[in-house]
This record gives C-alpha cells, sequence and structure tokens, in this order.
C-alpha cells in the first residue's frame, strides 16, 4: 500500500481505534500483528536516519545496555557491533519480535510485551521510546514516563522520538512537562518527512548539565 494512503487511512480511523482497540491488550497485539503480517511497517526499516543514533546514547554512556520500548523490527536502529553491551528490543507485535530476532544481532535480546505495564529487574544506560508515545493514552504516557527512571542505571538517561511535532503537540507538552528534567530537546527528520524532535530525559535525581561535548548537534547526527 502506498504509504500516503496507508498515513490517510490511519488518520481516519484513529479516533476509534484509540477507544476500541488499544486499551485491549490482545486486540492491540492483533491489531499490530496484522499491520506487520501486511507489511506496512516496511518502510520504516531502511530509515536510519532520523532515529536515534548510538553516538547520542554514547555521548553520556559508552558502550551502553539500551532498552528499546516498542521496538518494531528495530531494524532502523543502527547498532555497530561492539560499541554497545546489550540492547534489549520489547514490542507487543509477535510478528514485529520475530523479525526483529531473525536480524540475528549480536549482543541482543527480545520480549514480546506491553510496555505498558512492562516491568524488569535490569537496568539500562539508555531508554528508548521511539515512535511509540502516541500509541499510549496521555494518562498511560505519563505512567510510564514518571516509571522509567526506576529501569535507568545511575548514567542512564531516557530517550523519546517522535517523527512530526505538529501531530503530536500534546504528547510533546506531556513529555516536557512529565516531571522528568529535560537535559536536551534535538531535532531531527525521519526520511523526507516532518520535523521531529528527540527528546533526552534524566532521573529527577540526576544532575542535568550535560558532559562535555554531550547531546551537541553532531552527537545527534552522526
Ligand atoms: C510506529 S512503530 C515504531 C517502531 C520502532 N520503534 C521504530 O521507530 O521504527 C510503533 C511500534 O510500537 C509498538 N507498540 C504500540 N503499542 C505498544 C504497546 N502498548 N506495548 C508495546 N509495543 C507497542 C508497535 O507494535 C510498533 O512496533
Amino acid at each position: 500500500m502506498p504509504k500516503g494512503l496507508f498515513h490517510a487511512l490511519s488518520r481516519l480511523t484513529r479516533i476509534p481505534v484509540r477507544i476500541f482497540v488499544r486499551p485491549n491488550r490482545r486486540i492491540n497485539a492483533a491489531m499490530w500483528d496484522t499491520q506487520y503480517a501486511l507489511g506496512l511497517w516496511n518502510y520504516l526499516d531502511g530509515m536510519s536516519d532520523g532515529t536515534v543514533p548510538l553516538s547520542l546514547i554514547e555521548s553520556w554512556a559508552p558502550r551502553p545496555t539500551i532498552l528499546d520500548l516498542g521496538c518494531g523490527t528495530s531494524a532502523n536502529l543502527p547498532l555497530t557491533p561492539g560499541r554497545y553491551r546489550h540492547y534489549h528490543g520489547v514490542d507487543i507485535s509477535r510478528k514485529a519480535i520475530a523479525q526483529a530476532r531473525a536480524l540475528d544481532r549480536p549482543d541482543t535480546s527480545f520480549e514480546v510485551a506491553d510496555i505498558r505495564h512492562f516491568r524488569s529487574t535490569d537496568r539500562y544506560d539508555a531508554i528508548l521510546l521511539r515512535e511509540v508515545i502516541y500509541y499510549l493514552s496521555e494518562t498511560e504516557s505519563v505512567a510510564l514516563l514518571r516509571r522509567l527512571p526506576e529501569l535507568l542505571t545511575p548514567r542512564g538517561r531516557i530517550v523519546v522520538q517522535v517523527y512530526d511535532v505538529s501531530q503530536t503537540e500534546d504528547f510533546v507538552r506531556l513529555i516536557r512537562s512529565c516531571g522528568l528534567p529535560l537535559v536536551a530537546e534535538l531535532p531531527t527528520r525521519l526520511g523526507d518527512g516532518p520535523a521531529g524532535a528527540l527528546f533526552v530525559l534524566a532521573a529527577p535525581s540526576q544532575a542535568t548539565n550535560p558532559s562535555p561535548g554531550e547531546l551537541t548537534g553532531e552527537a545527534a547526527r552522526s
């Protein structure tokens, strides 16, 4: 299906999907599985520009451990072997996770789970929410953001990515005001898409001053 038509259809179905489908974990998972089975998200796989670069995470945590919530197939996330200690991807869609596992990248693990209820005893240097926060309700998003600091290492940070700041205004407002210190807000762009942003959040207990060389536009691009 052409990308434009898909986006028009998804705009039309947004409200009923939000009200009737998303609150139910099983129906929500089935809906995402269907979309992955139809290949509707294949176009994302080659779009590594505009997504979170490893160099950004390295600016606060060399050889980081990474948790990617709503990871999809994870194919578009640049992961250079040897530059990260471990990557764990979580997604509600079994189909997406099967595709992610098939990539067979070193030092990775995957899990099928609903991020609204995700719990772990592990701690991470970076927790990524790439193009997923606006699929939750506003209440769920705030609850998730406020819970994530307990999964961070002392040097850890949270990165929230949205591909279109103007279409996700409510969520952008919510990210900025969720109560976690906003360390940086970096412009980004997915392919030839609209203006997006990466929001870097710290745990409330962390100092928010960026370390030297951290969070520059250079780190965000390379
Ligand atoms: C637009 S895709 C983005 C995928 C990937 N993060 C990326 O940026 O390429 C949204 C992803 O979020 C996942 N997702 C949506 N709601 C979720 C939930 N409640 N729990 C876990 N994953 C969810 C979907 O299955 C899908 O893979």
